[in-house]
């Protein structure tokens, strides 16, 4: 096949490729950005246009674009030593590796993994395993169950308390994935909305943003709140229906949201009370992004259940896990036990040798000790955009930040619908590409710039970072 043009793939992309999350028809005129390669924090455009990724792809690209030939070298070995062999009743070597690897970087005895081949899916897979655990911890009705009909569900709560547990907890606003599990667990109405009604039963508590929330209210004050908002929500769903909590160290959507004092040692206090396994959605937050390989570690959460993706491999192979704790294992190792659950991809040995290599490539180049040395400074360059009046908080920890864009910063009052169309759709998503910087801005809750690059930028992408969005916030505050 000869190669592609420029101009054929253009056409080619506006003809075929359907992108996802994606206004295709904001393309009719406009061109499909169209990226070809990278390196280090740098991608560049079909055209040849650099551009800072201040996003690493979809904060995901840890090590930053670089490692390709290496990382390319252990799949090429894995390929040709064994290109694919499953996870369903049989192991492999790196599987096994890549396990005991996780297994030893993970805090506490968060010690079993089970692969899937992204975050949607190792969501799916938690929410999974928490309702099975009861059951196969609790009466071994694993058998009963299978006899019983299918619309069980429905049927339970007709007849008025359902006896087991199947309902999972998550957070206003938090992205969770988009199959319909996990779909279910996200708390962003509008993705929510198209494809209900969703799974049942998920309700979302308050998540940990203190923007809005009254100035005088201490820290504790809003912790106590939130715990006794989570409460309040077990305690009406029926505790004994309840199998899962399932929140991120910092949750992403609505930018950067960090939890308040004392929030996670009251929420792990509430799960242990009501008999609730607490998942940790570390898709975002681990390997090294919050400066520790996982971000249960910087808030000690002690989590159950921890789900795993993007960071495990940089991004550079299709692979996500679920890690268990010894208590949620035990019982699946009873002589009958299964986790009924598979997936063909899960553990591919390729994705395994890449992930493998993606771990190499951190501890070698000490890019978890590198995000810690460096958030501070990052945060304070950050924080010199404060001087903006369009700019009212900056929040966040590691190489995970967000910016939320204020139209009052004495009230901090938001802008309406129109204007979000209008300032980030309109101008700031556009002139931030154009000047060479790729970001988000998002306003599923209020508005927010997100930044979260590859963890091995330096002060020089930083200042970069800053340098562009101080000129183009600058800019979109004169047109408000
Ligand atoms: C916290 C969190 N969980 C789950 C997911 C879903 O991951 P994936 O897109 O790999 O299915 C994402 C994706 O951004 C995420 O940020």
């Amino acid at each position: 096949m000869t190669e592609t043009t420029t101009v054929d793939l253009q056409q080619l992309a506006k003809d075929h490729l359907w992108m996802h999350f994606t206004r295709m028809g904001g393309y009719d005129a406009a061109e499909v950005p169209i990226i070809v390669r990278g390196e280090g924090c740098y991608l560049e455009d079909a055209k040849g246009k650099r551009y800072l990724d201040a996003l690493a792809g979809l904060f995901s690209v840890n090590i930053g674009y670089s490692h390709g030939e290496e990382i390319g070298q252990a799949a090429l070995e894995q390929m040709r030593e064994l290109p694919f062999y499953t996870n369903w009743s049989y192991a492999h070597p790196r599987a096994i590796e890549l396990a005991a690897e996780v297994a030893s970087l993970a805090p506490g005895d968060l010690n079993r993994v089970f692969f899937v081949s992204g975050g949607s899916e190792a969501v799916e897979s938690a929410w999974k395993l928490a309702r099975q655990y009861y059951l196969v911890r609790g009466e071994k009705r694993l058998r009963r169950a299978a006899a019983e009909p299918e619309t069980f569900h429905d049927a339970l709560v007709a007849a008025g308390k359902p006896q087991r547990r199947y309902k999972a907890i998550a957070r206003h606003l938090a992205y969770h994935g988009t199959t319909l599990g996990a779909l279910s667990i996200n708390g962003i109405p509008a993705i929510r909305m198209p494809f209900e009604p969703l799974l049942p039963e998920v309700r979302h508590v308050h998540n940990t943003n203190r923007y809005h929330r009254r100035p005088d209210e201490t820290e504790q004050d809003f912790t106590s709140f939130l715990l006794d908002d989570l409460e309040q929500t077990i305690l009406s769903m029926g505790p004994e229906t309840v199998c899962l909590v399932h929140m991120e160290p910092v949750q992403n959507a609505g930018g950067c949201f960090t939890p308040p004092v004392g929030y996670w040692q009251g929420v792990r206090e509430l799960c242990d009370r009501y008999d609730i396994l607490l998942s940790a959605d570390e898709v975002i937050t681990a390997f090294g992004r919050l400066g520790y390989w996982f971000g249960s570690e910087r808030y000690d959460i002690r989590p159950d259940i921890v789900t795993l993706a993007k960071g495990l491999s940089s991004s550079y192979g299709a692979i996500g896990a679920v890690i268990a704790t010894d208590r949620v294992m035990e019982p699946f190792l009873d002589a009958t036990s299964m986790y009924s659950h598979g997936i063909t991809f899960g553990g591919h040995p390729v994705m395994c040798a890449i992930a493998l290599a993606n771990i190499e490539i951190m501890k070698r180049e000490g890019i978890v000790e590198h995000v810690r040395a460096t958030e501070d400074a990052f945060r304070a360059k950050l924080e010199t955009l404060l001087d903006l009046d369009i700019v009212g908080d900056v929040r966040g920890t590691g190489f995970f930040y967000a910016l939320e864009l204020v139209r009052d910063k004495e009230t901090r009052a938001t802008f309406s619908d129109e204007e979000c169309e209008t300032l980030l759709r309109g101008y700031l998503s556009p002139a931030l590409f154009e000047a060479g910087l790729i970001c988000r801005t998002d306003d599923r809750g209020d508005p927010v710039v997100q930044i979260s690059p590859p963890l091995v930028a330096t002060g020089t992408e930083i200042d970069e970072i800053v340098g562009i969005l101080g000129d183009v916030l600058a800019e979109a505050q004169r047109r408000i």
